[in-house]
């Protein structure tokens, strides 16, 4: 069979190409152990609210410098267990967080840290993350979800 020059170059990038994709995604999901949030762990959103942990969502220590986190979106609140929506976390500690929505898709934005997930209805998020740094971080919504999504918002303190 005859090829052109060129078309054989296109396929030998093509293939290259798509062999380095295939390694990154590969290395990605087995060695760094990156998946999507909780896939195999369900939720009824209409019944999250008075479900074990989201029927008493908020900060829990779970260990020596460990807690867990709780919260349940719905809108337009982030239940973070306090009247105030405020949660103090000792710096330092390392926090098992743990999410869901009862009714549509919220985001869940940690401004400032590497927090980031996309809550939706039916599963369940987590996200450990270790507070090195002391401040105020505002957690915020990054999915729009109706007129009120703007104010949707919590503040997480890590405190000395
Ligand atoms: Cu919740 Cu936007």
């Amino acid at each position: 069979m005859n090829m052109h020059k060129y078309e054989k170059i296109w396929l030998w990038f093509g293939t290259v190409t798509l062999l380095v994709f295939l390694t990154v995604v590969g290395i990605s999901a087995f060695y760094m152990g990156n998946q999507p949030p909780s896939c195999a762990v369900t939720i009824d959103p209409a019944k999250a609210a008075k479900e074990a942990p989201f029927n008493e969502p908020g900060l829990k220590q779970i260990g020596d410098n460990e807690y867990q986190l709780t919260v349940l979106a719905s809108a337009f609140h982030y239940d973070v267990g306090e009247p105030d929506g405020i949660v103090e976390i000792p710096k330092g500690a390392t926090v098992h967080i743990s999410a869901t929505t009862s009714d549509v898709i919220h985001g869940f934005e940690l401004a400032g840290t590497n927090v980031n997930m996309m809550l939706e209805p039916g599963y369940i998020s987590t996200y450990t993350n270790t507070f090195k740094n002391e401040g105020t971080f505002t957690l915020l919504c990054n999915e729009y979800c109706g007129t009120g999504h703007q104010t949707m918002a919590a503040t997480i303190k890590v405190v000395d």
